[in-house]
């Protein structure tokens, strides 16, 4: 399928996933509305785009729901169409239930589940009225079972599951598609920027993380997915098993979970 000429508005643009995202999709043709807190990083990564000049620009804290629609209607006037909302923009956490204060939980709830929520029901109504887009939300495979120390991160995950599951079931047949994407460990900044029990940032690099997918190698497989109008993936080395483990296997599941530093 060929992508030149559409339109994807990716948060999370300045790292990680989604900057490796912005620069793949960039290369096939595609025009990147480039989104996260932080624009002189997204200027540099609309500089390391093929053809700069063709993407957007477009600063945006997620979490502040009273931006979005003006935000969305700078997106449509430049454009007038978003055929891929890639909601990317996410933070993990370090620490245990017990020690975490609740700003943290709400924080990270916020980012990760109401603005993913907030801003796809920003864009939804154009996409169903022209009968075509889609929505890719990113999860983890913290979405698909929890683990000692990242309670709040995969409740908020988890709660991607719940929301976008319904939404797909309500839109069939509209023409607009849901994909949710589900990450293992990938060399990204994720355990840099986690939050720590008090809210400040972990800022260590994790071995798992370290040692984990390129993000380039990450975003070639979630735009196959996407083009293959997936419902669901997993882009992850074997530790995917665990999905599949938690399945079939629920008891033994539990057994190994539980011994599990994911360090
Ligand atoms: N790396 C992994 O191992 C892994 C595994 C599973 C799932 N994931 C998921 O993958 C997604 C991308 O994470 P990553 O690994 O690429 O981490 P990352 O390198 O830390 O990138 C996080 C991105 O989110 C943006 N962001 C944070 N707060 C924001 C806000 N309030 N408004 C707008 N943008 C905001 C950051 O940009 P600014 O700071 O410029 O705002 C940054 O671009 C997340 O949803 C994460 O949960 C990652």
């Amino acid at each position: 399928m060929s992508l030149k000429g559409k339109v994807a508005w990716i948060t999370g643009a300045s790292s990680g996933i989604g900057r490796e995202l912005a620069l793949a999709l960039s290369q096939r043709g595609v025009c990147v509305v480039l989104s996260a807190r932080r624009r002189e990083v997204l200027r540099e990564v609309q500089q390391s785009c093929d053809r700069p000049d063709a993407h957007l620009v477009l600063p945006l804290d997620v979490t502040n729901e009273d931006s979005l629609p003006l935000a969305a209607q700078q997106v449509y006037d430049r454009y007038s169409q978003v055929d891929f909302l890639m909601n990317m923009a996410g933070i993990t956490q370090r620490g245990m239930a017990m020690d975490t204060i609740m700003e943290v939980d709400r924080r990270i709830m916020e980012l990760n589940f109401f603005a993913t929520v907030a801003l796809t029901k920003t864009v939804l109504p154009k996409m169903v009225q022209r009968g075509t887009g889609q929505i890719v939300v990113c999860s983890s495979l913290l979405g698909k079972f929890g683990a000692a120390t990242r309670s709040g991160y995969a409740a908020s995950k988890h709660a991607l599951h719940g929301f976008f599951d319904s939404l797909r079931a309500e839109i069939h047949g509209s023409g607009v598609l849901v994909t949710i994407v589900c990450p293992g460990f990938t060399r990204t900044n994720a355990s840099i920027n986690a939050l720590t029990p008090d809210g400040t940032p972990f800022g260590n690099m994790d071995q798992n993380i370290g040692d984990g997918m390129q993000p380039e190698i990450s975003a070639q497989r979630i735009i196959r997915s996407i083009l293959r109008g997936k419902s669901e993936v997993y882009i992850a080395g074997k530790e995917r098993m665990a999905v599949y483990l938690k399945r079939f296997a629920p008891g033994i599941f539990e057994r190994v979970i539980r011994r599990v530093a994911l360090k």
